[in-house]
């Protein structure tokens, strides 16, 4: 656990309660029934429980973190960019309005460009995912790592796509010649859960392509935490904003870029 008097226990325990916060707006609109918009396209959605729990999200942590600027899907970025919270108040939207219960919340906290507190929530299962920076990373208050397989063949995997992925089909290809080559691919659909996955050792990786900083921030945080590696597709150092995530347990790492940029 992470001890009371860590300097960052103030901001997990706010993230903690801010996404319970979520998980109750989540379960409210499940239940009695919701309406929903679109954004960029008729299958990128938008509804009440995305913008109500960002608003509350936002409502708690800066109420009790005046300083800090806040980075959310639905209301884009305002304050200060030394400290913010970077937020997804609904990962996994399309499922979530199907009623496939794969879907959660992500924060992280950004101290100068680093992330250092990272929060998931399985908000349908109740499975809180978090880490602080050098403390280690936990499920429901026990340490969590990732696998130690090291065989890319057998190896369970998740990938993602973009809602304009017909405009930009990179990931299909990429898709193409990780089934052409045998392996396991699931397609869970809430970003931010199949990083944590990772890190909980239920996959042994997860890569994607054109995802955002709120998808990520957290649950990149609490797969290093948990021993596992992230980078861009050419194996380097992951950053918020790049085009390219790679995450896995480390020991196939290697073998999953190679298979995914192999020609022919
Ligand atoms: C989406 C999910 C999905 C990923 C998309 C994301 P949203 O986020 O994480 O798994 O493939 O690229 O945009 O819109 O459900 O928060
Ligand atoms: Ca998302
Ligand atoms: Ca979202
Ligand atoms: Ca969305």
């Amino acid at each position: 656990m992470i001890g009371r008097k860590h300097p960052y226990f103030p901001y997990l325990e706010a993230m903690l309660e801010a996404a319970h916060l979520a998980k109750g707006i989540h379960a409210y609109y499940q239940a009695k029934g919701f309406t929903h918009g679109t954004k960029s396209g008729p299958t990128d959605l938008v509804t009440q429980a995305d913008r109500e729990s960002e608003e509350a999200i936002k409502e708690l942590l800066l109420s009790r973190f005046p300083e800090a600027g806040f980075l959310g899907e639905e209301g884009g970025s305002e304050g200060d960019k030394a400290l913010r919270f970077i937020v997804d108040p609904l990962d996994g939207t399309v499922n979530y309005a199907h009623g496939f219960p794969f879907y959660g919340v992500s924060l992280a906290l950004e101290v100068e460009g680093k992330i250092q507190v990272g929060v998931v929530l399985d908000t349908s299962r109740d499975e809180a995912f978090y880490a602080v920076r050098g403390e280690g990373a936990f499920l429901n208050g026990r340490p969590i790592r990732v696998t130690e397989r090291k065989e890319l063949l057998g190896s369970l995997l998740a990938t993602g796509f973009p809602y304009d992925v017909a405009k930009d089909p990179e990931n299909l290809t990429y898709f193409h010649r990780a089934l052409s080559r045998g392996l396991l691919v699931r397609r869970p659909g809430a970003a931010a859960l199949d990083l944590v996955y990772v890190a909980a050792g239920r996959l042994e990786g997860f890569w994607e392509v054109k995802l955002n900083p709120w998808d990520v921030a957290a649950g990149w945080l609490i797969v290093e935490e948990a021993g596992g590696k992230v980078t861009d597709l050419e194996g380097r150092p992951y950053r918020l904003g790049h085009r390219y995530i790679v995450a896995t347990n480390g020991h196939i790492h290697e073998a999953l870029i190679q298979t995914l940029l192999a020609q022919g």
